[in-house]
């Protein structure tokens, strides 16, 4: 077994991305499985590229063999909210089938760790803020039901199979690699950091805010937003935790504090030092007025220095600083790519979305996070 290596499905993805290189700084040696679905290569640059789709058994067995990684780390998977409601076929498909694929292929090979990207969609409308990890399960869209469906497959091959895991139920994943190198890049944006960024550089049009009249102090939608190099150092303690021998878990990743969008754009205005323009647009049925982690169930397990801590200064800057060494996408008034292009691309809500994005439609609803 490649005690050093360890597998990690969607590592050109965002997420992935920034795992991949917390990783190689801690020593090991991450080997990318992914489809490159998002056309992200550019991003795996800390350890060996395997292109396969995660529903392809006989694919992953070879990349399994050939690597013997002690560890999994399975991120690949779809996460619109909007698209999950219009095409949930697809969801259940990759979500849940791609995810049984690589949970066998990890049971097969006798991983010592594996750890699931899960989600605080699951939780719905919470009754309560901040969520601990008890609060009922509810998800609102065929997005958060196939992460929890995920979740429960998991815990029953973990009692069943011997496969230690970590359930890691992220918040709102935002801001860049702070030395730069990778970041947040999607042909469908739907995050509120790299929308109001992009506004404020005038290179999409005016964010539309959707509920100015939440009972919250500004009225605008409270998330709490981690920073996913933060989100990558959890990764790293979670599965060295496993590989020490801790009991399968599942844990909130969140900093237990709420930001609300209108402070998101105050912070990018500072950043940018330009307005965030913005249109004042309905609630989104079902999106909650605050969404918060209760972390204590996280601090206890993987110990407080590997906690969330980054602030949204620090979420902000780093996103600039990697928004400002992408190719302009979308010229400033319009045009092709301009403002009413965004609109049309991104009807698609993701479960990051808080309440803000160009356009939406009725039937997106629901957003949980
Ligand atoms: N971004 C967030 O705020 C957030 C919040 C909670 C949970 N999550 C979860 O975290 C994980 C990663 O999210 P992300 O934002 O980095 O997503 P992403 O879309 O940036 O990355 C997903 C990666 O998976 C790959 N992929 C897609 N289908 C594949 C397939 N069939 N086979 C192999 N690879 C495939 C894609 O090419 C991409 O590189 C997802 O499971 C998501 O549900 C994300």
């Amino acid at each position: 077994m490649g005690e050093c290596d360890v597998l990690v499905t969607g590592g050109a993805g965002y997420i992935g991305s920034h795992v991949c290189k917390a990783l190689a700084e801690s020593g090991y040696t991450p080997i990318t499985y992914d489809d490159l679905s998002i056309d992200n290569r550019r991003a795996v640059r800390w350890g060996p590229l395997e292109v396969g789709d995660i529903r392809d058994p006989a694919r992953l067995n070879e990349v399994f063999l050939r690597h013997r990684p002690a560890g999994v780390l399975h991120f690949a998977a779809l996460s619109l909210v909007g698209e999950s409601m219009i095409d949930p076929a697809r969801y259940w498909n990759l979500n849940l089938q791609g995810a049984q694929c690589v949970f066998d292929a990890a049971r097969r090979h006798g991983v010592r760790g594996l750890v699931f990207s899960s989600t605080c969609a699951i939780y719905g409308i919470p009754a309560s803020v901040p969520i601990d990890e008890d609060a009922p399960t509810n998800p609102v869209n065929p997005y958060g039901a196939t992460k929890l469906a995920a979740e429960r497959m998991l815990g029953d091959y973990g009692a069943a199979y011997d496969l230690p895991h970590l359930i890691l139920r992220y918040f709102n994943a935002a801001g860049a690699d702070p030395e730069v190198e990778i970041g947040e890049r999607r042909d469908v944006e739907t995050h509120l950091v790299p929308l109001a960024i992009d506004a404020s550089l005038g290179r999409r049009g005016p964010l539309r805010v959707m509920g100015d009249d939440y009972p919250t102090p500004d009225g605008t939608a409270i998330r709490d937003y981690v920073h996913v190099a933060d989100l990558a150092r959890a990764h790293v303690a979670g599965l060295e935790k496993l590989f020490a021998g801790a009991a399968s878990r599942t844990l909130n990743i969140g900093t237990g504090r709420g930001t609300s969008v209108r402070e998101i754009l105050d912070a990018v205005e500072a950043a940018t030092g330009h307005e965030v323009p913005t249109v004042a647009a309905p609630r989104r049925p079902g999106d909650p007025p605050e969404l918060v982690a209760n972390a204590a169930r996280a601090r206890d397990v993987l110990g407080p220095d590997h906690l969330p801590r980054s602030d949204i200064d620090t979420i902000v800057r780093t996103a600039l600083a990697w928004h400002r060494t992408l190719e302009d996408p979308t010229p400033p008034g319009g045009g092709p790519g301009g403002a009413e292009a965004h609109a049309t691309r991104s009807v698609f809500s993701s479960e990051a979305a808080v309440g803000t994005s160009a356009r939406t439609t009725s039937r997106i609803g629901k957003v949980p996070t």
